[in-house]
């Protein structure tokens, strides 16, 4: 039978991903980011430069979720430091949020990613399965209990799987006010899910694709009214 991850078995299967054990209970924000350093809950740690825990305002109404950190965010241990940090900053001071008043975070805890041969040593972001964004949800879960905001923000599809279950579609659901599936780390909070920020920067229409961000970040502005 699989034997659970735990801080004194800290290589978990395969068929066991989780954080829980990792996640200490009753801890605070700032105990919660020293134990998530060293999880070994799932696979990602192995290449993962750190843990990129959420930065913010403990006592923030909006919390932000992404997907998970990228190449900049793994160096520098923060969440959103990069080019999609940006678009993201620049969009919620648009929509009426202000950036420092917000908690950002993401649904998976470590940088996934690829070499491809054409592209030399930089790293390729990939995907999280939903396997490791299961084994994350602890520590999300774990922070927005402590925060407990009025809205979630969900940054795209991953962030939007991880609080509003698998089935989640974010062409489909996009800029609804829908409330978080109780089974996952959101509680029945209310979730506004968008598009990625990073989804700007790639699109072919920025113009366009930016506006639809902002539009859907008012929705969750006027949760908080
Ligand atoms: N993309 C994310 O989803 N999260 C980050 O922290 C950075 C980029």
């Amino acid at each position: 039978m699989a034997r659970a991850a735990s801080p004194e078995s800290p290589e978990s299967p395969e068929d066991a991903y989780t954080a829980a054990p990792f996640v200490p209970e009753g801890a605070d924000l700032a105990a919660l980011r020293q134990a998530a350093a060293e999880c070994r809950g799932c696979p990602l740690h192995r290449e993962a430069t750190q843990t990129v825990f959420g930065a913010g305002d403990a006592d923030a109404r909006v919390v932000l979720v992404g997907e998970q950190p990228g190449d900049q965010e793994d160096r520098q241990g923060k969440p959103f430091v990069g080019p999609a940090g940006k678009v993201l900053n620049r969009a919620l001071d648009e929509a009426g949020i202000d950036p420092d008043e917000t908690y950002t975070t993401n649904a998976v805890k470590h940088f996934k990613f690829t070499y491809v041969p054409e592209r030399g040593k930089r790293r390729i972001h990939k995907p999280p399965s939903l396997r490791e964004i299961s084994a994350c949800a602890p520590w999300l879960a774990a922070e927005l209990a402590l925060i407990d905001p009025e809205v979630i923000v969900a940054l795209g599809a991953t962030a939007g799987k991880a609080l509003l279950g698998p089935s989640f579609r974010v062409t489909k659901q996009r800029g609804m006010r829908l409330e978080g599936d109780e089974a996952g780390p959101a509680r029945g909070e209310p979730v506004v899910p968008t598009i990625h920020p990073s989804a700007v920067l790639r699109a072919d229409d920025q113009e366009a694709a930016y506006a639809g961000l902002v539009s859907d970040l008012r929705v969750a502005a006027e949760t908080l009214r």
